[in-house]
């Protein structure tokens, strides 16, 4: 059977949810990002639900009228590798295409091959590294993704 993964904008009562996913996922962020983003630039914040749970979310931003940036994006462990990842991505370069920028940037642990190779099947390539750029002084690797007009 075909599983319904729901993608949709996030609502206030989403909250608990992403920020379980985030604190399950990541080391560092502040909780209060989130609220502060639904309040400042809501569309660029996007869950997915699977049989009524919010399984993960992305976080974008306008950086300027040509440039869109990622800023986190996730999936709970334990709802990977079923899709949920690759629609919030192709949903957030909609979004950002719709406002007509040209480019999409993020930056990706130079660690995480898992992800730098997941960006790469989306059509994300590899623009530099930014060294020292976690709190743990792991380097960054800088990637985009040109929008097509
Ligand atoms: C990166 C991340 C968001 C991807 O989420 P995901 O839901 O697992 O993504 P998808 O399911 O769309 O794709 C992941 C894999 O599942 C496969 N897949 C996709 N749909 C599938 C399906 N219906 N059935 C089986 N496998 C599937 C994909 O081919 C892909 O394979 P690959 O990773 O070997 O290339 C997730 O791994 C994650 O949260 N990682 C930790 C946080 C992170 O690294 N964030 C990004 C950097 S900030």
């Amino acid at each position: 059977m075909k599983l319904l993964i729901i993608i949709r904008k996030f609502q206030p009562h989403d909250f608990s949810w992403v920020i379980d996913i985030e604190k399950k996922v990541f080391d560092e962020h502040d909780p209060y990002f989130y609220m502060q983003f639904y309040e400042t630039c809501s569309d660029g914040f996007i869950v997915a639900e699977i049989n009524g749970f919010v399984v993960g979310y992305i976080v974008g931003f306008l950086m300027s009228e040509e440039t869109g940036r990622i800023f986190s994006f996730a999936v709970h462990p334990a709802y990977r590798n079923r899709g949920a990842g690759s629609a919030l991505l192709k949903e957030i370069i909609n979004v950002f295409s719709k406002t007509g920028v040209s480019e999409i940037i993020l930056e990706v642990r130079q660690g995480n091959t898992r992800a730098k190779k997941f960006y790469e099947r989306h059509g994300f390539y590899m623009t530099g590294i930014t060294e020292n750029y976690y709190n743990d002084g792991e380097n960054a690797v800088l990637m985009k993704f040109r929008v097509e007009r």
